[in-house]
């Protein structure tokens, strides 16, 4: 028994990691259900380090050092639960198996517990980055019992992609914290893209503009504030012109996005722990409305009404774009920061959110330079009542606040769909004010149900007996 670590699993993302373990000189014990996969890494990779080639699970456990280190790189869902159930079977009180799957974290929480119950460390390790990240350093978001980090924490951050020298790889916390964090990840992931693409509409339904002018304000925008992953691949993928017609990609594309799901788990989350994620919402519902192609089509000749001239002043409003599309996004990022400070409070997780800055300024999909600002904020106040509330959010908003709602303003007067810039408009300005229509609310659920409802100035609940008198008693 020699490898550190074992994957089973090898398809892209599981030979790609497998062979940064193999880089960063592990040897690395490979399985997989069918033995040609690994025969195909073998020949095309032997050359990255040491691998160890098995065929059956109980080869693969015995070519461990103890405690062993198990990777599962499948699908998730069933698929993990029966490669755990083989592996648990082979191996002994101590061993750590880790879960690089997108798994739903409530999963995570289960399989952990059951494993737990058989002596063996189960970790939930949310994987980001993609096929190119796990080759050449992911960010990686491992959950689970503290003391396996001990023995797998140098393993992954060795791994994981380094920014200014800090590994984007931490231990996140109990059980399904990982998996949970991972899945905020993409939440936000969805929000950032669903941004860009409303950004990108502007510039052509509003401002003309083709997608090769698109791209070089990508590339513009790429070296300032809103440096980041997704900025740049989308100025590369508006520049690609199809080979076949010699007309941009994106225009042969059929724009029906499709979803594998932690976007909707995201929602479907922040939906229980009662958390408005709005930005992240409105992403996922516009995949959704961009798939309904028969409604879509039907639709085609519902009236616009009248719509005003666009604007005239390019260089501004592309400035104005560029501005809401900055707030927006901080908005986003403050939702989805809400969300993991509400799930590690049902939960009794103890996340640091400061955390997941650091460790997603690299190697993840949403790695972005304004990560940076958001590790800072979290270090001078861990507490902080809302990202939008830190000193240099805050003024960067002030900064933005007239061209966001210029943007919101011109893209509903032209019938420009803009549904993530404006609902984090709107979050903003419903959490500015003081008085929300939320009391008319609760008057209304008083009449028809008697739910009653507090006063602004006197303890207790209070009743109004909306169908005899219309006097208000105390009720409690
Ligand atoms: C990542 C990505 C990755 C995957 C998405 C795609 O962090 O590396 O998020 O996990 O590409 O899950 O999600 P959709 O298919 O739902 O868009």
């Amino acid at each position: 028994a020699r490898a550190q670590i074992g994957v089973t699993g090898l398809a892209v993302m599981g030979s790609n990691i497998a062979r940064n373990f193999a880089k960063h000189g592990y040897t690395v014990a490979l399985h997989n259900r069918s033995v040609a996969k690994t025969d195909a890494l073998l020949a095309a990779h032997s050359g990255d380090g040491e691998f160890i080639r098995t065929e059956t699970v109980t080869e693969f456990v015995a070519a461990l050092e103890k405690p062993r280190r198990v990777l599962i790189m499948v699908k998730a869902g069933d698929a993990t639960d029966a490669v755990i159930e083989e592996l648990a079977a082979a191996m002994e009180p101590g061993d750590i198996i880790i879960d690089g799957g997108n798994a739903l974290y409530t999963d995570t929480i289960r399989r952990e517990a059951a494993l737990r119950e058989r002596g063996l460390n189960f970790v939930g390790a949310g994987i980001s980055g993609g096929e190119e990240g796990a080759l050449n350093g992911p960010s990686i978001m491992p959950g689970g019992p503290v003391e396996s980090y001990e023995s797998l924490g140098p393993l992954l951050e060795s791994i994981a992609a380094q920014v200014d020298g800090t590994p984007c790889c931490t231990h996140i916390g109990p059980d399904g914290s990982g998996h949970f964090v991972k899945m905020v990840h993409n939440g936000i992931e969805y929000a950032d893209m669903q941004l860009i693409g409303e950004a990108y509409h502007l510039f052509r339904a509003a401002l003309d503009l083709d997608p090769k002018q698109i791209a070089d304000i990508f590339t513009q925008w790429n070296s300032g504030d809103l440096e980041s992953y997704l900025v740049e691949i989308t100025a590369e993928v508006l520049g690609r012109v199809d080979a076949k017609t010699g007309k941009p990609l994106v225009d042969v594309i059929v724009d029906a996005a499709e979803q594998k799901g932690t976007g909707r788990w995201t929602v479907k989350s922040a939906l229980d722990l009662g958390i408005p994620v709005t930005g992240i919402a409105e992403a996922v519902f516009a995949r959704a409305l961009s798939g309904s192609r028969a409604q879509r089509a039907a639709a085609k000749d519902l009236a616009a009404g009248e719509l005003a001239a666009k604007p005239a002043d390019i260089a501004q409003f592309t400035e104005d774009i560029r501005q809401a599309l900055y707030a927006s996004k901080v908005v986003a990022y403050a939702q989805g920061f809400d969300q993991i400070a509400a799930g590690s409070a049902e939960y009794g997780w103890d996340l640091k959110p400061g955390d997941m800055a650091t460790i997603w300024r690299g190697g993840c999909i949403i790695r972005a330079r304004f990560l940076n600002r958001i590790k800072e904020a979290y270090e001078t106040d861990p507490a902080l009542p809302s990202l939008i509330l830190a000193p240099y959010f805050r003024s960067a908003i002030e900064t933005a606040i007239d061209s966001w709602r210029r943007v919101v303003a011109t893209a509903t007067l032209l019938g420009i769909p803009v549904p993530a810039f404006a609902s984090s408009l709107s979050y903003y300005d419903a959490l500015r004010a003081q008085r929300l229509p939320a009391a008319l609310t609760q008057a209304q659920r008083d009449f028809f149900g008697a739910h009653t409802y507090e006063r602004v100035d006197a303890e207790g609940k209070y009743h109004t007996l909306w169908s005899e008198d219309r006097s208000e008693v105390r009720t409690g």
